[in-house]
Order: C-alpha cells, then sequence, then structure tokens
C-alpha cells in the first residue's frame, strides 16, 4: 500500500491527468483513466496484488531518481550504469528498450537519463501499475481486472518493439520476464490431438518471458538448435514469433513462426486456452504473424527443434577509399546482384551498408561487410561456387582493407554461441526504423540492384549517411513453406530485408522530432516503397509511422486478421500500437476513433 500512495503522489504532482486525452463526444468509448469514478479503488488494486501473490508494482519510470521530485543520487547512479543494458531494461517495469517510447512527447512527459535533473520527471508512456506475473494465473488474473475496469492493458515481454507496442500512457502492464520455463521433448503432442494421430517430433515448450540468448543456451546444451532470431535478451515466445521472426536459420527451416506448433495463451475474456492445428485454429492462425499484443497474453509457445548442424560461414568487409562515392554505390549494386544466387544456394545472413567513413587498420574506408551462414553444409565448394563470382564483380570496386574468409563451423550453436557473448544487447537509446522487403523479382531485374542502389543512396544523402542493414534470412525454407499463416505474404517472396534507423536526442523539439518522423514515413521510406509498390515491410522492423500500415504488415491477409480480431476480443482490450485493430483506436490506445461504441451504452462510469 506504500507503493500505491506513492503512485498517487506522482499522479498528482506531474500530470494533470483529470483533463481528457481525446475528445470524448459521443460515439467514442475511453477506457477508464485515473481520478475518474470508475478507476480502481485502493482496495481493489490490493485485491489484485493478492490474487497474482504480491507481484503487483506501481511504476515509475527507471530514470526518476535522477529528476524531481524524486532525485536520488546514489539510486541515480545506480540507474544510470544499467541504462543500457537491455537484459535490466528488460526486468524493469518502468523501461523499454527504446526511450522514446518511454516519453510521451505530446504531453510534455519525458524522463531521460540523461536531460537536466531539473526538468521534472513525467510518467510519459510508462504504465502505472506492472502485474509482474511468473505464472497463468497471475496473466488471467491481471487480464480479467483489466478488463472488468476498462483499463488500458499493456504486454511487456523484453520491451524491444521498435514501434511502441510494449508501453501504452496510464496502462497496467503486464510483464512476462519472469517466466523462464524451457521443457524439452522428442515427441510433441499437441493438445486435442488424437492419440493415433503422429506426434510432431522434437520441439521446445518456452515460458513467455524467455530470452533468446538463455533459450539457445538450453538448446546447445542438448546439442540442438531452432529458428530464433539473432540478438541476447529478445523474447522467444513475445512479439518476436507472433511477427512472423526472421533467422539466420530461416532458410535452412523457415520463419520461426512456421515452426510453431503450439500456444498457449490467455485470451480476453481470462480463459486459458491451446491453440494449435487441432484446437481454437484461427488463433493459431492469427498468433504465426500477425503480431504481438493483439490476441491474447501468451504465456507459452512450442516450437520445433533441430540436431545442431554444421555449417559454412563466410565473413567479408569490402572496403573502397574514402570519398570515392560512385565506386562505393557500385559495389554496393553489385553486391546485391548476387543475393538471389547467394540465397538460393542456402546462404542466410546480413550485411551494412553505410557511406560512413570508418578506420580498417589506421585507414579510412567505407565498408560493405557481412557473414553468411550455408547450414548442414560441410563442402566448401559448394560455397565459393556463389561466392567467388560475388568477390570477383565487387573487387572491381574494392580496394585495400577487404576481406573475406571462408570457414567451416563444426557446430551451428557454437557459432550462435561465440555471436552472442556477453548477456545483453546495448539500448536505452532513442531510434525509429525504416525498412522495405527487396523481392527475388525485383533483384533478378537487370536493373533492380542499381535502382535499389540508387534509392539506398538518395536516402542516405537526405539524412546525412544514414547506414543500413541488409537481413538476407527468407528464401529457400522461407519461400518454399506450405504453412498457412498470418505472416505477411510477401515474406515468401523476399531476399533481403533492408532496414535503417533515424534518431533524435533528449532535447530536439517535439516539431522537429515530428520533422523527422514525417520525412521517414513521406520521403525515406517512399523511396524504397516506390521500388515495388506490392511488397510490404516486416511489422517487427518497421517505420513506427508506417503509412497504410495493414497492408505493408499484412498484404492480403488482413482482412482475416480483422475478422478474427472481432470475434476474439470484441472489446478490444488487447489493443497494440499500429497491430491489427488499432485503426479503431487513437494513438495512445485509450479513445476509440470515429466508431460507435457498444460499451459506451452500457460503461460502469
Ligand atoms: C537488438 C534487436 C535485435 C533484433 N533481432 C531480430 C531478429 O533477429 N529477428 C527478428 O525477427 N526480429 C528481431 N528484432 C525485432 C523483434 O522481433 C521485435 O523487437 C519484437 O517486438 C520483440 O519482441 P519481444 O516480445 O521481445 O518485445 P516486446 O517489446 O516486449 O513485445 C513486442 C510486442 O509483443 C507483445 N508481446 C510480448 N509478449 C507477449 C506475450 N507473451 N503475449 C502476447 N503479446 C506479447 C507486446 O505487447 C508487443 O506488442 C530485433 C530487435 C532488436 C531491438
Ligand atoms: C503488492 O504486495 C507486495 C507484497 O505484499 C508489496 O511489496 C507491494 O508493494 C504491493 N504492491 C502495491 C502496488 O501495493
Ligand atoms: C555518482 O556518480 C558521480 C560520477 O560518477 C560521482 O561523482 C558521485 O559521487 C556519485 N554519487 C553517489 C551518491 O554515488
Ligand atoms: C514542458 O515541461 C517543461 C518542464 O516542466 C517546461 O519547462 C516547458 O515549458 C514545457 N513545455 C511545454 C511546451 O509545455
Ligand atoms: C553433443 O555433442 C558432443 C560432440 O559431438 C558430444 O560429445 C556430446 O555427448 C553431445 N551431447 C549430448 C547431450 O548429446
Ligand atoms: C542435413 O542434410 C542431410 C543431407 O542432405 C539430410 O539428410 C539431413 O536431414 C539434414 N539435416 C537436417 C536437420 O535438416
Ligand atoms: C573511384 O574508384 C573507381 C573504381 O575503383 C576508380 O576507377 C576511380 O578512379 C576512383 N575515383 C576516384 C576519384 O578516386
Ligand atoms: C590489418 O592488418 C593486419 C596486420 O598488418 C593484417 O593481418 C590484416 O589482414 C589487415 N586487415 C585487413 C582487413 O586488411
Ligand atoms: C540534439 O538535437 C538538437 C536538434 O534537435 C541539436 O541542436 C543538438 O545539438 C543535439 N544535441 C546533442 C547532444 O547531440
Amino acid at each position: 500500500m506504500v507503493a500505491l500512495c506513492k503512485i498517487s503522489i506522482v499522479l498528482g504532482a506531474l500530470a494533470p491527468l483529470s483533463q481528457g486525452l481525446a475528445t470524448e463526444s459521443q460515439g467514442h468509448r475511453c477506457r477508464c483513466r485515473p481520478h475518474r469514478p470508475c478507476w480502481p479503488s485502493h482496495d481493489k488494486w490490493h485485491a489484485l496484488n493478492s490474487s497474482i501473490d504480491g507481484n503487483l508494482a506501481a511504476v515509475l519510470p527507471v530514470a526518476h531518481a535522477c529528476k524531481e521530485p524524486f532525485l536520488d543520487a546514489s539510486a541515480c547512479n545506480a540507474s544510470t550504469a544499467k541504462s543500457t543494458d537491455s537484459a535490466w531494461r528488460a526486468a524493469q517495469p518502468g523501461a523499454v528498450q527504446w526511450t522514446n517510447w518511454e516519453a510521451w512527447p505530446e504531453r510534455n512527459q519525458t524522463c531521460y537519463f540523461d536531460s537536466s535533473k531539473n526538468i521534472p520527471c513525467g510518467q510519459g508512456r510508462v504504465s502505472l501499475f506492472s502485474a509482474l506475473v511468473d505464472k497463468a494465473e497471475h496473466i488471467q488474473a491481471a487480464v480479467r481486472f483489466a478488463a472488468t475496469y476498462d483499463l488500458r492493458l499493456a504486454i511487456k515481454n523484453s520491451g524491444h518493439c521498435f514501434l511502441g507496442r510494449s508501453t501504452a500512457p496510464e496502462s497496467l502492464q503486464i510483464s512476462t520476464n519472469k517466466m523462464k520455463s524451457i521443457a524439452f521433448t522428442d515427441q510433441f503432442r499437441p493438445a486435442g490431438a488424437s492419440p493415433r494421430q503422429l506426434g510432431k517430433g522434437p520441439a521446445v515448450t518456452i515460458g513467455a518471458g524467455v530470452n533468446l540468448k538463455e533459450l539457445y543456451a538450453a538448446a546447445a546444451k542438448l546439442n540442438l538448435t531452432l529458428v530464433a532470431g539473432l540478438a541476447h535478451t529478445l523474447g522467444a515466445a513475445g512479439g518476436y514469433i507472433q511477427g512472423g521472426g526472421h533467422s539466420p536459420l530461416g532458410n535452412w527451416k523457415g520463419m520461426a513462426s512456421d515452426n510453431a506448433l503450439e500456444f498457449t495463451v490467455v485470451n480476453a475474456k481470462g480463459e486459458l486456452v491451446p491453440a494449435n492445428d487441432y484446437q481454437n485454429q484461427d488463433l493459431f492462425w492469427a498468433l504465426r504473424g500477425g503480431g504481438g499484443g493483439t490476441f491474447g497474453v501468451v504465456v507459452s509457445v512450442t516450437v520445433r527443434t533441430f540436431p545442431s548442424v554444421p555449417a559454412v560461414f563466410v565473413d567479408f568487409g569490402f572496403a573502397v577509399p574514402q570519398g570515392n562515392l560512385s565506386a562505393y554505390w557500385d559495389l554496393t549494386r553489385d553486391f546485391h546482384s548476387h543475393l538471389v544466387a547467394i540465397s538460393d544456394a542456402g546462404g542466410c545472413g546480413y550485411y551494412s551498408v553505410s557511406p560512413q567513413p570508418q578506420d580498417t587498420n589506421g585507414t579510412e574506408v567505407m565498408l560493405l561487410y557481412g557473414g553468411f551462414l550455408f547450414l548442414n553444409e560441410t563442402q566448401t565448394d559448394k560455397v565459393h561456387k556463389v561466392i567467388d563470382p560475388l568477390t570477383a564483380d565487387v573487387r572491381r570496386n574494392a580496394g585495400p582493407g577487404s576481406f573475406w574468409n571462408v570457414n567451416i563451423l563444426p557446430q551451428i550453436s557454437e557459432w550462435i554461441d561465440m555471436a552472442l557473448k556477453g548477456d545483453a544487447d546495448t539500448t536505452g537509446g532513442i531510434v525509429i526504423l525504416g525498412s522495405r522487403m527487396i523481392s527475388r523479382d525485383f533483384l533478378t531485374k537487370s536493373d533492380g540492384p542499381k535502382r535499389l542502389t540508387d534509392a539506398l543512396n538518395s536516402i542516405s544523402e537526405s539524412a546525412g549517411a544514414v547506414g543500413f542493414t541488409g537481413h538476407v534470412v527468407a528464401g529457400g525454407a522461407v519461400a518454399k513453406s506450405a504453412v498457412d499463416s498470418a505472416l505477411n505474404p510477401v515474406w515468401r517472396r523476399t531476399i533481403t530485408h533492408i532496414v535503417f534507423g533515424v534518431d533524435w536526442n533528449s532535447t530536439t523539439p517535439l516539431a522537429e522530432q515530428k520533422e523527422i518522423q514525417d520525412r521517414l514515413a513521406n520521403v525515406q521510406v517512399e523511396k524504397l516503397r516506390a521500388l515495388e509498390p506490392d511488397m510490404g515491410a516486416y511489422l517487427n522492423e518497421a517505420n513506427a509511422y508506417e503509412k497504410d500500415f495493414q497492408t505493408s504488415f499484412w498484404g492480403d491477409n488482413y482482412k482475416r486478421l480483422y475478422e478474427i480480431k472481432q470475434k476474439l476480443d470484441p472489446e478490444g482490450l488487447f489493443i497494440a500500437r499500429k497491430g491489427v485493430g488499432s485503426e479503431d483506436w487513437d494513438d495512445a490506445g485509450l479513445c476509440t476513433v470515429g466508431k460507435e461504441s457498444r460499451r459506451m451504452l452500457q460503461a460502469p462510469s
């Protein structure tokens, strides 16, 4: 109860919350907000706390000890030291990974570590309360509580979302970070399958709070691997897989969501249900690519495991002398003209394109660097067959400082372990992304690589040397997969998914932030979209202000997704920014827009 009093002080002192956020005109429904008669009393919050074994926390932004009115120098030092550690941010209810989503600049509420201590700490988009759940019953209690009082609910796993989906203003958060169970089986039998049906083979059931590093490490101990991303603290069961989930193993075995066999979910009614090929098939379809935070709270997911096979790894860096931009972009064009062949040979990996000069062995050069994995491969001659033509081509423009190596890896799990040294990713900054998936058809057109490179060059110039990351994570099994799911269908045609970031800082005025966002949406991303208007963007690594996001993220699957959403969650309990059904709500997910609301008529006031 002490904590409850503290949060009241925060609310009273910092936020003029009794003023309406959005116009609550007729026909618009708003969720219950603090200081309204509908807001749960202290006793009600206390009862929720008891029902989840004392795991309810009142939440302040993580930097609060560095700001008025909470100044505490030693606590500020301690939190500042952790502020770029993604494992710490994942565990703190008052943090997400990208601090622009903690702030709410439209309300002038920020609490940045690096801004003046005299700017009072504003709650921003940070949830007011967090249910730090450690079992399914806790999730059920929190979901029912949010439904009963019509609260804004935010589901946070790692908090990595680049589109601000894991936090929401004035919300109750469900933090899944403590749900760390990992259970392997040799023969997985989905709930509801008849005893005569064949099992689905080796699999692992992953608790909602398990991160990728923990999961890979547990699998490696059994000489197993699985399709997951390349980062330490992304959640394995949350937004990652529900958004599709790309992986360096994708070309070999498909998207992460293609390998999901079952989800266990708390639905909008607070029921615990399985979703698989035999039960709740619509939900199963939607959870594989439909996006996190939208169809229920996933308690665990079961995915296939595979033997940790050998692989061939190619790492490369191609250098162009600083200043010779035309040579750099020609090299980039030639590089892209080989990606289809590399993908077709089983290559999967990442590359970085940046005309920003970098120091290599004491000389300033512009680099295109990265690596490709060829899974379950031990023959380097097969790999040379596609890599040698690439190096021969790019060498026309590459100079001193260039390198490429072809190595056999005895076990992919050892390589992943090396690639994920340490326990955390470096986060804590301000960033939004622009991205687009580029198809096989486009890259095989004679002018495709050139047009793509011209677009990258032009984006880069417009923003003062932006860098790009190319993800060659589709093709192969992703292209061939017969899985029918909500996954954006354009993934099946993709060869490379290209992402770039733009940022601002803690002192950038709101108007300037808006300019940066507008330029990203209307100018920079448009240059990529214009190349192939019928392709799309990956919903987990896309522009937070994506235009026509429904088509970009889901294409023709959107209609069915929206219908499933209406069926499973008619009241909109689970709303995620730029998620399915979010267009019926304002950006904060607090009030509906433009729609008559059934709930309005029967609202408890
Ligand atoms: C450093 C870094 C590396 C990345 N690498 C990859 C990569 O290799 N491959 C790739 O595909 N993507 C990658 N991503 C993108 C990543 O997939 C997204 O950031 C994704 O949203 C992370 O999911 P999360 O659950 O960890 O994050 P969160 O931000 O906690 O959640 C994301 C969304 O999922 C929802 N959610 C979380 N848990 C649950 C749950 N249990 N039930 C229902 N909804 C839930 C949240 O409400 C939110 O809407 C990377 C991102 C970063 C920052
Ligand atoms: C919930 O209960 C625990 C244990 O009694 C307590 O430490 C915590 O402060 C309570 N949370 C709130 C928000 O009051
Ligand atoms: C906080 O850190 C600063 C600089 O690192 C140091 O000078 C100061 O003494 C620290 N304060 C406390 C209370 O630990
Ligand atoms: C935002 O808050 C700061 C700190 O309280 C204040 O100085 C500033 O005037 C406010 N800006 C606006 C636009 O309200
Ligand atoms: C994993 O592989 C190694 C090397 O091939 C072997 O020594 C070890 O016994 C295997 N471990 C398991 C659990 O199968
Ligand atoms: C690896 O390749 C061999 C030979 O092509 C094949 O038999 C085996 O099934 C593959 N292993 C996996 C796990 O895909
Ligand atoms: C840039 O590189 C190309 C290819 O290596 C070369 O032909 C050209 O002379 C270089 N231009 C300058 C200005 O160095
Ligand atoms: C950098 O220099 C070292 C030592 O001279 C050399 O071994 C290495 O290959 C060089 N690396 C590149 C990328 O040129
Ligand atoms: C922050 O951004 C503003 C522009 O919005 C710029 O003037 C300022 O120099 C930047 N500050 C830092 C520390 O980069």
